[in-house]
């Protein structure tokens, strides 16, 4: 009976709900399944402070403590690992997965399947975990992003509601539900067959494709393009935090400056250049969005 091992952090048990859904097919097949806990717990729902001030860490990769990675076996014939971004990267209990020797080692020379539950900016934090995962000697064999569908400033508005609420419910009743839809959380089973299929033959190549026939995974060409661009200056405003926070108090400043130039970039600039974009530069670079798509949608994963 194929082995696998399934490593997750949930902190509204929304990706826990995907990944329950998502492993419905692999009922012949037996499943270990390991949450990382951090130490000192992140509170739901977060205080605007805390949320905000949690993006110099989390940029930067600092190694939270995490309880001790314990499995049962050594080797798996497959991993799944799911995860979760925060400001594009990946989020501190799984950075600290990533970082921990005893999951390297079981990694090493195993496939291994990410489950993401974004909002819809994933793609810098899984170049971060491809990289991790290689650099470990893992394989990476597909990737299956869950994103929220909803136009960017509105999933933006109703996300930041849930996460300071700890309400999956409607702002103010009329924006949309926060958060993967019910729909997508359900259709997750049909994601989770084909791997299923690739892990009872051993065999892995085409399954990215498989993933993406069924057409229930795709990244928005708008999304992307900010995407693409704003990672570098989260890391800029990540170090200027560090450096000028010498203490509580001017870091609570410049977190504050931060998260009203976060506001601005968002709800200010971001509109004019998607206009810019959609309007100018979309329909001359056609090519270059599909290419990158592509790219964004197989990352790491050998044809
Ligand atoms: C501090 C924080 C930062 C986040 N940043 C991002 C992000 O950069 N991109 C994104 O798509 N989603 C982001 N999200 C949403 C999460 O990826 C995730 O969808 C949400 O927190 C629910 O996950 P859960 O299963 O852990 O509750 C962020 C959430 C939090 C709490």
């Amino acid at each position: 009976m194929k082995r696998i091992l399934v490593v997750s952090y949930s902190q509204s048990g929304q990706l826990n709900e995907i990944i329950d859904n998502f492993l419905k097919p692999f009922e012949s097949v037996t499943i270990e399944r390991v949450d990382i806990i951090p130490e000192k717990e992140f509170v739901f729902p977060w205080s605007s402070t805390s949320f905000f001030d949690t993006m110099p860490d989390t940029v930067l990769e600092k190694k939270i403590n995490i309880l001790p990675f314990v499995s049962q076996f050594k080797v798996y014939d497959l991993i799944i690992f799911g995860y979760q971004p925060w400001f594009l990267s990946p989020s501190l209990p799984a950075t600290a997965l990533l970082l921990d020797p005893e999951f390297l080692a079981v990694l090493n020379n195993t496939p291994v399947v990410t489950v993401i539950g974004a909002r819809n900016m994933w793609i810098n934090s899984q170049k971060r975990v491809v990289q991790r995962i290689n650099d470990a000697g893992g394989r990476i064999v597909a990737n299956i992003p869950f994103i929220d569908r909803h136009q960017n400033l509105i999933s933006a508005l109703s996300i930041l509601h849930w996460m300071l609420t700890a309400k999956k419910n409607r702002k103010w009743g009329i924006l949309p539900l926060p958060g993967v839809s019910d729909k997508d959380i359900k259709n997750a089973s049909i994601l989770g067959l084909p791997v299923h299929k690739a892990l009872q033959k051993g065999e892995y190549n085409g399954l990215q494709q498989r993933i993406l026939e069924s057409r229930l995974i795709d990244i928005h060409p708008s999304v992307m393009f900010i995407e693409m661009r704003a990672k570098r200056l989260f890391v800029i405003w990540a170090n200027l935090i560090v450096r000028k926070g010498t203490n509580e108090k001017k870091r609570a400043f410049w977190v504050a400056l931060y998260k009203y130039y976060l506001f601005v970039a968002l709800f200010f600039v971001s509109p004019i250049v998607l206009f810019i974009y959609n309007f100018l530069i979309k329909p001359l670079t056609g090519r270059s969005v599909r290419k990158n798509k592509e790219l964004f949608l197989y990352l790491g994963i050998v044809r």
